[in-house]
């Protein structure tokens, strides 16, 4: 069997992580959080006290990450996001984590990639690709759940401006901004609940297996 790669795209609390984790349960396969990367980043320049504007520190931070660092919890608070879409600006910084998320999305049998340019940058060939979107003031109240859950104190006015914020800088950017494959099939997610988002994209992913495995 050869490889088949799921690329998930999307906005900040679109759905797509725990799209994508579902669906590399259901395929088998592993999945990367892509976003985990540049939070990384941006949490080994925060501690390190170094400008999030300059490209070539940003850079050694990115040289510097390993995979067991991106299971700290730490890095799925709100301000590691901040940090982390500042630093994914720098054409630079996404060229040193363009390796690491290649070789995850070439191992054997496939995989499952969800971030900002999978469909776009990171695999284009993938064989199936989502872009999964929402409307902002429904990922401000599900981002706010999830942070407020982590016993984050944050408003929910705050997380929308952060959504807002976040939207303009990865949309506007100049290298691997984000948008839409071509070839990606959108799923808005506005009026769904999980269970029915997972399931629209799985049912989305097998007709794009389908015909994968047809043409080949
Ligand atoms: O998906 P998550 O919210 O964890 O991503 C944090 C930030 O990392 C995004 O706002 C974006 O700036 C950046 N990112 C990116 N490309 C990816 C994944 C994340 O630029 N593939």
């Amino acid at each position: 069997m050869a490889d088949f790669v799921i690329a998930v795209d999307g906005p900040a609390a679109s759905g797509k992580g725990t799209i994508a984790t579902r669906l590399a349960t259901y395929f088998d396969l592993p999945v990367l959080d892509t976003g985990l990367l540049y939070r990384c980043v941006g949490v080994l320049m925060e501690r390190a006290h170094e400008d999030l504007d300059d490209e070539a520190a940003a850079c050694a931070a990115a040289a510097m990450l390993t995979a067991d660092q991106l299971d700290d919890p730490r890095l799925r608070t709100r301000a590691a996001g901040e940090l982390a879409s500042r630093v994914a600006v720098h054409g630079r910084v996404r060229d040193a984590l363009m390796e690491f998320q290649r070789t995850f999305a070439g191992q054997e049998g496939g995989a499952v990639l969800d971030g900002r340019d999978i469909g776009t940058v990171i695999a284009p060939d993938a064989q199936a690709k989502l872009f999964v979107t929402a409307a902002p003031e429904v990922r401000a109240e599900r981002r706010w759940k999830q942070l407020t859950a982590q016993g984050e104190t944050v408003s929910y006015e705050d997380v929308l401006a952060d959504i807002a914020v976040r939207d303009a800088r990865d949309g506007g950017r100049e290298t691997a901004p984000m948008r839409p494959a071509r070839d990606a099939v959108l799923l808005d997610t506005s009026e769904m609940t999980i269970e029915q988002a997972a399931d629209a994209a799985r049912r989305i992913v097998e007709a794009a297996r389908a015909r994968w495995l047809s043409s080949t």
